[in-house]
């Protein structure tokens, strides 16, 4: 069966999923928007596991417990800043999402949240990312059998129904992802 693929508007902290994923920076020290509100509802545990973890490179992904988060475990990835698109931006935004979905499949998880990574104080306009994000999530969980339910959590309605548009675009039945 394909991974559920679906969005909704909440704050991530509050899902009780597997693993919610942190648009975090490659130090992994914590900082604003949703990293800042996942370490505060994790606590303090949660920066001594990252500093275990020595940093992330841009595009890459790592876990760590979810300490007092309802959700188990935090996928903690890097998304690249927004410099005009002609930086590889894309692909880095892509590789994010690849590479929670690997990290999530390779620790037998069913079910994770991502929030709208790089959207936020790395610019990256919202429009163009969730085409990203929906086909990468889409294409990689195709590998994964184990991988049940994928949450696309918005925070904001724009985002929200940016992301309803292209999950209730019809695919195309040859498609060969
Ligand atoms: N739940 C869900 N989504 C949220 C929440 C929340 N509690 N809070 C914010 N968002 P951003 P980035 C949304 O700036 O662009 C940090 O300082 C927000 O509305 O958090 O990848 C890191 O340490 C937006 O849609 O992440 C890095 O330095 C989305 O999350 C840098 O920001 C991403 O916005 C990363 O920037």
């Amino acid at each position: 069966m394909p991974a559920r693929l679906s969005a909704l508007k909440a704050d991530i902290t509050t899902l009780r999923v597997d693993a919610v994923v942190n648009a975090a920076n490659t130090r992994l020290l914590g900082g604003g928007g949703v990293d800042g509100a996942i370490h505060r509802a994790a606590g303090p545990q949660l920066l001594q596991a990252c500093l275990a973890l020595g940093g992330c490179a841009t595009g890459d992904a790592r876990l760590t417990p979810g300490f007092a988060l309802p959700a188990e475990f935090v996928i903690h990835t890097v998304g690249p800043v927004w410099h005009g698109g002609d930086r590889g931006e894309p692909q880095l935004l892509a590789s994010c999402y690849q590479r929670c979905i690997e990290v999530a499949a390779a620790h037998g998880l069913d079910n994770i949240a991502f929030p709208c990574i790089s959207t936020g104080v790395y610019g990256f306009p919202p429009d163009l990312a969730a085409p990203i994000a929906v086909e990468t999530v889409r294409t990689v969980a195709a590998r994964y059998d184990a991988l049940e339910q994928i949450v696309f959590c918005c925070y904001s309605d724009q985002d929200l129904s940016i992301y309803q548009a292209i999950l209730d675009t019809p695919q195309p039945l040859h498609a060969s992802a």
